[in-house]
């Protein structure tokens, strides 16, 4: 029975269609009538799921599937990096942690600028210098203490366990280690585990992951933040040229913050604030487009894209102008998301031409595209759910791997605009609000979203891939909503997107209608289909009209919806 459900199989069902009396053939993901946690691995799935049947609620669930996401897929899982998380309590409380990296205390404005003013290529992406003050641990800690409710030694075992025993690899992460090997061995000064030619099905143990972990068992957070492994890290992180201090790691403090909350039709959107740029961002989008029939006019026809398109690229020209970290800079949030704002910021859209984002704003920038980051969704029997994002910034981070203690490295200070202007390595250009000071987070994409419809839960969805993230929770949520797609159609669905700078419309590779291309074209609008073989790795659940939950886990990778 177990089997049945934790596998990813499509089962095909015949569902009624809305408007019509044709029967519509829907393509549904795993459904389970409790509870589910999808993840960019099975194993972690699994483990949140472990928890949940042992009476945990969703926020062990989190605190486990999180770190066994530093276990499974260290690509972007992680206890070197950060993130955010976003909750939705049964009794419909909701709220939000934030769990960034922050730059070192020693940090300084121009610390990736030469003395000419240009940009030091590698340095805010490669190597030590690269690594804001990690908030994994400290986010997880802070989670269980407030709203968990199993012991932490319940939690942390089975993954300490998992670590010993080691994770087998895909195809996919086969791959994805041999591609960077390279970058592997520029950065790092020894041999590091990844360096072997690892393949399919081979075995990867983390000990000293274990061990680290057990150090968390022992002491909490402190056992990350002081004592053994601080001072592990820290020398690991100046050896290798970095500013990190021993006080850096004994500031960090995770914020409780209050989502962006809005809404779209009949739906109640909870998203993450700044200093994720995921939640205004998305609000903005989604207010922008609020009044145009997409339903009408259909899942990624010419007007669709085009709305979508244009409502994007003003959103992403203010995004690199105004939002950075709350605590050290003022955000026009009441502004930027108020309904007069945003219908004068469409007002100059025309179905007939593409509005050039030198009309919007202007700048000439390369783009770099990334699916790195990682995302998994939970619901538990309780009805209580949490999406969250984390990540270690580009993939496996820095690319700077401490041995000792078994874990990448963030590269998360890229995030910041290292000069304002030059577009980061997802090619998002920023402002001068998201400049770098000591102890400053900087600015995200991340979107973990929970999505309300009259009331009651809906949806919990999020996704990894930098700048585009946020286009892509818009196109999964308007999926469900506008085109009545089932979670797992939704997920599958070819995405586009578009973000001010460069101004040209990504599209995943041979996937949208020659014929639309064609229209889009002919209105002015630049399609680029090379630069982003997938966009985003979307996870998600939706909760169904007899309440059973249905999951949405990426093909684009190898996510997985297990539940009970
Ligand atoms: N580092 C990716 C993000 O925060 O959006």
């Amino acid at each position: 029975m177990k089997k049945l459900l934790i596998v990813t199989i499509i089962t095909f069902l015949v569902v009624s269609c809305k408007n019509s009396v044709n029967q519509e053939v829907k393509q549904q993901g795993v459904i389970t009538k409790n509870a589910m946690v999808v993840s960019a691995r099975e194993e972690a799935s699994e483990i949140g799921i472990a928890i949940l049947k042992k009476g945990g609620n969703a926020f062990d669930a989190m605190v486990a599937t999180e770190l066994a996401l530093a276990v499974t897929y260290p690509y972007a899982g992680n206890i070197g990096g950060g993130g955010f998380m976003v909750y939705r309590k049964a009794n419909g409380e909701i709220g939000s942690i934030d769990y960034r990296e922050k730059a070192p205390l020693g940090a300084s404005k121009d610390m990736f600028l030469d003395k000419s003013g240009n940009v030091i290529p590698n340095k805010s992406t490669l190597g030590a210098m690269a690594i804001g003050v990690p908030g994994t641990v400290a986010g997880v800690f802070a989670v269980h203490e407030k709203l968990g409710s199993l012991p932490i030694e319940t939690i942390l075992k089975p993954i300490i366990a998992l670590a010993y025993k080691g994770v087998i690899v895909t195809k996919k992460q086969e791959e994805r280690i041999k591609h960077f090997q390279p970058f592997f061995k520029k950065v790092n000064k020894d041999s590091i585990v990844f360096n072997k030619p690892w393949k399919e099905n081979d075995t990867i143990k983390y000990p000293e992951l274990a061990k680290t972990l057990e150090r968390l068992l022992a002491y909490g957070e402190n056992g990350f933040y002081k004592g053994e492994t601080a001072s592990i890290l820290v020398k690991f992180i100046q050896a290798n040229g970095g500013i990190i201090t021993e006080d850096d790691l004994a500031n960090y403090e995770v914020k409780w913050r209050k989502p962006i909350v809005f809404k779209y039709d009949d739906l109640k959107i909870i998203s993450m604030a700044p200093p994720s740029s995921g939640g205004v961002c998305l609000a903005q989008i989604m207010k922008m487009i609020e009044p145009f029939d997409l339903h009408e006019f259909g899942h990624n026809s010419v007007k669709t894209i085009q709305i979508i398109t244009e409502a994007e690229r003003r959103a992403y020209a203010d995004r690199s102008f105004y939002l950075g970290d709350p605590d050290f800079i003022k955000i026009p949030l009441d502004t930027l998301l108020s309904n007069s704002y945003v219908t004068k910021r469409m007002s100059d859209f025309n179905y007939e031409k593409a509005t050039p984002s030198t009309n919007v704003s202007h700048g000439n920038i390369q783009i770099i595209e990334s699916d790195e980051t990682t995302h998994y969704s939970i619901i538990d029997q309780f009805g209580n759910a949490i999406s969250a994002t984390t990540t270690l910034n580009g993939a496996y981070g820095s690319k700077l791997y401490c041995s000792e203690l078994g874990f990448f490295l963030n590269n998360e200070m890229d995030d910041f605009s290292s000069k304002p202007g030059v577009p980061n390595m997802f090619g998002v250009t920023g402002g001068e609000a998201n400049s770098i000071a000591p102890e400053k987070r900087m600015l995200s994409s991340m979107t973990p979203t929970i999505v309300e419809k009259n009331g009651k839960l809906l949806m919990s969805v999020g996704t990894p891939g930098g700048s585009t993230i946020i286009t892509s929770v818009l196109q999964t949520i308007l999926n469900v909503h506008e085109f009545n797609m089932t979670m797992q159609e939704a997920v599958n669905a070819p995405r586009f997107h578009h973000q001010w700078l460069p101004d040209d419309i990504r599209m995943e590779p041979n996937s949208f209608n020659p014929p639309t291309i064609k229209n889009l074209q002919n209105l002015g609008y630049l399609i680029n289909e090379k630069d982003s073989p997938v966009i985003g790795k979307v996870d998600g659940i939706l909760v169904l009209m007899d309440k059973s939950l249905e999951g949405g886990a990426d093909y684009r990778g190898d996510d997985t919806a297990v539940g009970f």
